[in-house]
């Protein structure tokens, strides 16, 4: 290793604390050491790349190393650095109309940094909602589902269903309870019934909202039966509780459509966008409302009915004015249409070719793919988490950065993640496929034979 580097691992150690990560083990097997990226791949300054199959963390929608993102990111940052959100600008303003116009929605849009925030926001904005609303001042409790994420900020870590993430942290915030997702591979629990019952059994005057991802992203791929959703939304309708959709993951194309309720033709009250908004160029989240939630804010000035919440970077111009040109990117490209066609392809793939008694389910919805790992197909036991990190590790030590679920129910790592780059050619499929398929055989024995 080239001194330089050598060095900067040094520093590394002494320096960085990473998130995720046992420090202890990084001396003997210390993180990658990118240097650039371009299009699917990660690029060591030796010359050796990484397909980047999980798009950093899901957000790398575009794909890496696009010279007209930096463009227009100097250009704006020549033009206005910063300005608060409390003031008005074109990138600002445009993006928001933008956003409105692709969900087809009347509404309002909230501009945050992460994705943790544009769920706070979301929380906040249901309670004083409500409070703001006749009838709705004792409706303060959000319901969130086992094995969701929704963040690391403590509402939105209070509201995430996921056992290693939670662990430690508390006391969480109260009002916060959890309902089974549905998991079909592994149970035909009606969970819309499960829901319902949840807020009779809390009383449906105390609830707020109900928050869910479309698709439950890390906590596994788990993409709903198709009746689910609808259920949810007439069921949220029934007792008069909000439907908070985070989309932060399944936005802007992820699913093969642009936002993941487009699948199911239901329209939540309040969505949640991060991530793929500026294909993680820049750091941007979203709250988005509809307009009669937004119109319970409105009263006389010098009362307390307007939203009393300020995130300094929230809308910051050059994040606002990148985000436009990736969403320009993504329509100018149809890369939405390729998630779909690509996911659709790359799903049948990936069940023909991954034909291996640990392949228990291999499922998704456009560019997001779980794969889920079992110790026996037959008791669908969840293989264990050295066997799916060897996976992993193998996959990355041939070139393919797959990523895979972390203890988000316990006993439950055993789930491999792919959502690469929308503009993922065949031959990055092919090398994707095959070295996954490899590196099963490799590290847990062979193939079924035929
Ligand atoms: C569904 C979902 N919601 C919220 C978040 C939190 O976003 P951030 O890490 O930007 O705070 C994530 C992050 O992965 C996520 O997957």
């Amino acid at each position: 290793m080239p001194e330089t580097e050598r060095d900067l691992s040094q520093v590394d150690l002494e320096s960085l604390w990473h998130p995720m990560t046992q420090h202890s083990q990084l001396a003997s097997s210390p993180p990658l050491f990118i240097e650039s990226a371009s299009g699917s791949f990660l690029y060591d300054r030796h010359g050796r790349r990484w397909l980047d199959a999980v798009s950093g963390l899901w957000c790398v929608n575009v794909g890496h190393g696009r010279a007209e993102l930096a463009e227009v990111a100097r250009e704006q940052m020549e033009k206005l650095d910063y300005l608060p959100a409390t003031l008005s600008h074109e990138p600002g303003v445009l993006l928001a109309r933008k956003i409105l116009d692709l969900l087809g929605f009347d509404g309002r849009v909230y501009f945050a940094v992460t994705g943790s925030e544009a769920n706070e926001a979301a929380f906040k904005i249901a309670r004083q909602y409500h409070r703001q609303t006749p009838g709705g001042a004792g409706r303060y409790k959000i319901i969130g589902r086992h094995r969701g994420y929704h963040g690391n900020t403590m509402g939105a870590l209070s509201a995430t269903g996921q056992e290693e993430r939670r662990q430690g942290y508390e006391p969480f915030v109260p009002g916060f309870l959890h309902v089974e997702a549905p998991d079909p591979y592994r149970s035909d629990v009606d969970c819309a019934a499960a829901l319902e019952a949840a807020i009779l059994a809390e009383g449906a005057e105390s609830v707020a909202a109900f928050i869910m991802e479309p698709v439950i992203a890390g906590g596994g791929v788990l993409v709903p039966p198709p009746e689910y959703l609808p259920r949810v939304r007439e069921i949220c309708d029934r007792h008069g509780v909000l439907l908070i959709l985070d989309e932060v993951v399944t936005g802007f194309g992820r699913t093969g459509r642009w936002f993941g309720h487009h699948h199911w033709g239901v329209e939540p009250d309040i969505m949640t966008l991060a991530k793929g908004i500026a294909s993680g160029y820049m750091p941007l989240s979203a709250t988005v409302v509809r307009r009669e939630i937004f119109d319970a804010f409105s009263a006389e000035p010098g009362g307390l009915e307007h939203f009393r919440h300020i995130n300094t970077y929230g809308g910051h111009p050059v994040a606002t004015a990148v985000a436009r040109r990736n969403l320009e990117i993504i329509e100018r490209e149809g890369l939405v249409e390729r998630a779909a066609e690509k996911g659709r392809s790359l799903l049948e793939a990936l069940r023909r070719r991954l034909d291996h008694p640990q392949v228990g389910d291999v499922r998704g919805l456009g560019l997001l793919i779980g794969i889920e790992l079992v110790r026996d197909r037959a008791t669908r036991e969840p293989l264990s988490v050295e066997d799916t990190a060897r996976v992993v590790k193998r996959c990355a030590q041939e070139g393919v950065i797959v990523g895979r679920t972390i203890n988000t129910a316990p006993s439950f790592s055993n789930v491999l993640i792919v959502a690469p780059p929308f503009t993922l050619s065949d031959d990055e499929a092919e090398l994707l496929v095959g070295t996954i398929e490899a590196a099963l055989a490799k590290e847990l024995g062979a193939s079924l034979p035929g």
